[in-house]
């Protein structure tokens, strides 16, 4: 039996007003998810944990007929309502199923992506969740998950300063959690190399994408925030580039590929 919360909203989790560089980490991390995906006109696709469905929403103002899937039935109202109003502006199809990841209430190959963004970590059996998604995804479709990532070059730097700080210095150890710290409602800690584990079981991987570098490193934000605007934007972008070549050190990381032929998609 699961014990949980389904009226759980994330508003504790998201940040609300946020800052340049988290603005800049979403919106890359969902640009790169909806990239690999290949959503498009005609596609069906299905995105797992939507949560208040905003992504679900933006491929589907692009023509593709897409399904959320999301245990919290607060969050399924929330992107329910929203999807009416889309609906009603511009006639975007989007349908709400409640449904956890590990049982997906849908047929086998019944859609040409599937894909789950920041969630996967979040997943009491994250691994099943995979399988699942790879089974009701066609054999020549497209499996995404977009993951934080907490051997990136920013945890592993504050780690390291950290150490310095606590064991060198023998200064006291900070309170509360640290970025780098797995939060209370993540099952799992993610880096590259788990990742790459967990979906190669049952999905064959193409493509393996990084997503923006140093976020989370302590005065980052503070720092990025006193620059001019366009100067942080390139900034931003330049990092963004190196992570995208060295995806073990970006903030999040995207991967992407297509199911491969088990027992359970036959
Ligand atoms: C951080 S939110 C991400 C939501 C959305 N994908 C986004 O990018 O905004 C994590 C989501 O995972 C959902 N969730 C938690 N456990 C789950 C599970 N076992 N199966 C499916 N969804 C789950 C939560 O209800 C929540 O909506």
């Amino acid at each position: 039996m699961k014990v949980v919360d389904l009226d759980r909203d994330m508003s504790d989790v998201i940040p609300t007003g946020t800052t340049l560089d988290s603005e800049f980490l979403f919106e890359r991390m969902t640009s790169a998810t909806i990239e690999l995906a290949r959503t498009g006109e005609g596609k069906r696709v299905l995105d797992v944990a939507s949560g208040f469905g905003q992504d679900a929403l933006q491929i589907a103002e692009n023509g593709s007929y897409v399904i959320g899937c999301e245990p919290s039935l607060r969050m399924l109202a929330w992107a329910r309502l929203k999807g009416e109003e889309a609906a009603k502006e511009s006639g975007s199809q989007a349908d709400w199923v409640q449904g956890w990841g590990d049982a997906l209430p849908f047929a086998t190959g019944s859609f040409d992506a599937a894909f789950c963004k920041g969630a996967l970590d979040h997943f009491d059996c994250p691994g099943e969740a995979i399988a699942e998604m790879a089974r009701v995804t066609a054999l020549d479709g497209r499996v995404v998950l977009a993951i934080a990532n907490f051997e990136s070059l920013a945890c592993r730097l504050a780690r390291a300063l950290d150490d310095v700080r606590e064991d060198l210095l023998g200064k006291p150890i900070r309170r509360g959690r640290r970025h780098y710290d797995v939060p209370a409602d993540h099952f799992t800690r993610y880096e590259l190399a788990l990742m790459k584990e967990q979906m190669g079981q049952f999905v064959e991987i193409e493509e393996i994408r990084g997503v923006s570098l140093l976020w989370g490193f302590p005065k980052w934000t503070q720092n990025v925030g006193k620059l001019p605007k366009p100067v942080a934007e390139r900034l931003l972008r330049f990092f963004d580039w190196i992570a995208r070549k060295l995806p073990s050190f970006a903030d999040v990381i995207v991967l992407a590929g297509r199911p491969k032929l088990t027992t359970r998609n036959l």
